[in-house]
């Protein structure tokens, strides 16, 4: 699907963001002591240096927490106040109860509706779509969306070609009508046929957890690494390109593109095939690895802390995931609420 909202009558944004990574880091150096690589071939390859590492008893919703208690507090919003928390993760704290349901608990979110949201890494971006469309209708005013992942739970720490990779964290923003700026259009799209080429096979009701699926490891995550990058330089660009061209809008127009963090080379492409200036693209891959669902609005966060993204910007957003699933926002950054 692809729209362009900006003629729509309420003016929907980001309020305020939120984020929170765990102490824990995991050099490319720790990395060479537990499988064969080095952090020649990771920094090559990925772009990537170090990640985060939740703790053994931090779960998605400790990481979610303090999160959004600061995208509240950034936007000025009370908990109570809240309509609808959403939570994009591929590792919710158990299958259910959703984990939105722990965070909205322990936020004191008592009016809001709260959900999980699983599209892989462009889980926040359907979030965002979700958020903008239940505000923009007036069926919520203020939307809590979260993206939070424990994934060094869920990686194979033998396999090199995954490990190597991921990271945890947590970001969060807060959905509301905003008197300047706001959201301008939404690409997001699906193809299951390239499910197999990045998934976790058993522990659902396809393959019920057994002795076996476990001894066989296919309770961790999977991945052909080419294939998965053949499909996301391919979908970085048309994601983009096809939004940008359903807002009337030119790539010099982005002011800041703030790509998902899932490998630097996979950033340069699209951003080289944009036609999008390093200058104008957000960074950390370096520092977190790929948080999936928690990169996009770990990035926000940062770049409103660095004031690499004020009042006004264009930012341009894209995410592909597993499913596969990929999303792109294109949005000018708010000044406030209304
Ligand atoms: N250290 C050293 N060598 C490694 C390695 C590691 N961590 N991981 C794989 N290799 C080896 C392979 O075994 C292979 O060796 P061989 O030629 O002797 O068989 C060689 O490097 C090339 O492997 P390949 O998988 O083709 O490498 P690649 O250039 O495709 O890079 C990824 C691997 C995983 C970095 C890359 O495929 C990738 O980023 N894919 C997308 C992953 C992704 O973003 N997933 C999340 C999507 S949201």
């Amino acid at each position: 699907m692809k729209a362009n909202v900006s003629g729509n009558g309420t003016r929907v944004g980001i309020a305020g963001v939120g984020v929170y990574v765990p102490e824990r880091v995991l050099t490319n150096a720790e990395l060479e002591r537990m499988v064969d690589t080095s952090d020649e071939w990771i920094t090559d390859r990925t772009g990537i240096k170090e990640r985060r590492i939740a703790a053994e008893d931090e779960a998605a919703s400790d990481m979610a927490l303090p999160a959004a208690r600061q995208a509240l507090e950034s936007a000025g919003v009370d908990a109570g106040e809240l309509d609808m928390v959403i939570v994009a993760t591929s590792t919710p704290d158990m299958l259910f109860p959703a984990t939105a349901t722990v965070v909205a608990e322990q936020l004191g979110a008592n009016r809001a509706a709260a959900y999980d949201l699983l599209a892989a890494c462009s889980g926040f971006i359907y979030g965002l779509s979700q958020a903008y469309g239940s505000v923009s209708s007036g069926v919520s005013r203020k939307v809590l969306v979260i993206g939070s992942e424990a994934l060094s739970k869920i990686v194979n720490w033998e396999d090199r070609g995954t490990c190597i990779l991921f990271g945890d964290g947590a970001g969060a923003v807060v959905v509301e009508a905003v008197d300047g700026g706001g959201f301008l259009g939404f690409e997001l799209g699906a193809d299951g046929s390239g499910g197999g080429d990045l998934c976790i096979a058993a522990g659902g009701s396809r393959n019920p957890t057994t002795e076996q699926t476990v001894a066989d490891e296919l309770h961790l995550i999977q991945m052909r690494g080419p294939e998965v990058f053949r499909f996301a330089t391919r979908v970085m660009v048309s994601s983009a390109a096809g939004l940008l061209e359903e807002c009337g809008a030119a790539v010099d127009d982005v002011d800041l593109y703030v790509p998902h963090q899932a490998n630097k080379r996979i950033i340069d492409h699209a951003a080289r095939n944009l036609g999008l200036p390093p200058e104008k693209i957000f960074l950390n891959i370096h520092r977190y690895g790929n948080t999936s669902a928690a990169s996009i609005p770990i990035a926000l966060a940062e770049a409103v802390a660095e004031g690499a993204l004020t009042a006004g910007k264009r930012v341009l957003m894209t995410a592909v995931g597993g499913g596969f699933t990929w999303g792109s926002v294109y949005m000018t950054w708010s000044e406030g609420r209304a």
